[in-house]
């Protein structure tokens, strides 16, 4: 269903295409970037099921730019089927960015996308993330290196503020639109010091698509289908990025697109989940894979109802043969009986 913009003209529907710099995005629902998750498989997840465009989990310029191999062969691997990909940058230095970028587009990046919203002390502390809030000419150049050494169009990501009714990220994004040339601006409007909690203020993402002349893709409080409809309505953006709403749950990206209406059953989501265990082996090994795993499990194992040994067995000691079989043998429906174990 169309909405209304606020010049009376239709809104686009979710489903229709847009652009970004040029770059042509089928449709407006996005994957976030999700630091320590979204790899190449999480990516091509989401891409099957129906997304227009994944973003990468956060990549340090730095690491690009000295060319650490474990971050070219793991983060910035990238699959075929991928494409078009973002791969999200952050850093404090113009330089180390514009070099970061470069690598990232011999790589196979079709857009960059700038970090400048992540309200971790770790990452504040060195000057990047949420902290370019406070260096809007440090943010400008960081931009702008970006675009002059990957040829890409550069995206930014960023917060209302540092604090609680601070407008200071709000004002970046229109200098970084107008200054800078970045290509679109995806807003979490919350002040880094809320973290991911609280109520997004979609109405001051309204105000922001009013003021600048580039895509603005929504992210923040879309923790389902309903909620990023209503999300997208309510801020009038161009797009909307799904983050913790995708949390074992890429099916979201097919009911809003319009490819499915009901839920997945019992058989589809453990196929999904026996997916996942397949990709994290083939991408870090067995024994990497069975760690890095204990992520991705308690969202599958709250979506199936799976029994507290199940998820139990699964987070502490299930290799991953065991864990193909615990995860299959959830298939069946539960009859309010344990899993025989
Ligand atoms: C585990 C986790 C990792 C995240 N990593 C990144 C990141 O690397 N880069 C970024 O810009 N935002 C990151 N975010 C923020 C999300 O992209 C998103 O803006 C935020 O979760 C708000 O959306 P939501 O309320 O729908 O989850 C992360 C969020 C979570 C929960």
């Amino acid at each position: 269903m169309n909405g209304t913009a606020d010049n009376g003209a239709e809104r686009p529907a979710l489903t229709d295409p847009f652009e970004i710099g040029g770059v042509p995005i089928a449709n407006r629902v996005l994957l976030a970037p999700l630091a320590g998750i979204g790899n190449w498989f999480v990516r091509l997840q989401a891409k099957r099921h129906g997304a227009g465009l994944a973003i990468s989990e956060m990549v340090s310029s730095f690491a690009l730019h000295y060319r650490n191999e474990r971050t070219l062969r793991e983060l910035m691997r990238i699959h075929p089927d991928e494409h078009p990909v973002s791969v999200q940058l952050f850093g404090h230095d113009p330089e180390v960015m514009r070099s970061g970028a470069g690598i990232a587009a011999e790589a196979g990046a079709d857009l960059i996308d700038i970090n400048m919203g992540c309200p971790v002390p770790k990452v504040r502390k060195t000057g990047a993330g949420a902290q370019l809030l406070r260096d809007p000419e440090l943010a400008l150049a960081l931009a702008r290196g970006a675009a002059e050494g990957s040829g890409l169009p550069v995206t930014v990501k960023l917060r209302s503020g540092i604090e609680a009714g601070d407008r200071s990220g709000f004002e970046l994004a229109i200098r970084l639109a107008e200054e800078a040339g970045v290509a679109a601006i995806a807003f979490h409007p919350r002040a880094a010091t809320k973290g991911h909690k609280g109520k997004p203020d979609y109405a001051l993402t309204r105000e922001l698509v009013g003021r600048v002349g580039v895509p603005v893709i929504v992210s923040g409080g879309l923790s389902g289908a309903a909620a990023a409809r209503r999300a997208y309505e309510d801020s009038g953006a161009d797009a909307v990025m799904i983050a913790r709403g995708s949390f074992g749950n890429p099916w979201v990206f097919e009911e809003l697109t319009g490819r499915r209406v009901e839920p997945p059953g019992r058989e589809e989501m453990v196929a999904e989940w026996l997916w996942v265990i397949d990709r994290a082996e083939e991408h870090l090994g067995e024994e990497r894979a069975q760690r890095y795993l204990r992520k991705f499990h308690p969202w599958y194992v709250e979506r199936l109802e799976a029994p507290k040994e199940v998820a139990d067995e699964l987070q502490r000691s299930a290799d991953l043969p065991r864990a193909r079989q615990l995860v299959a043998s959830l298939a069946a429906p539960l009859a309010g009986q344990p899993v025989a174990l």
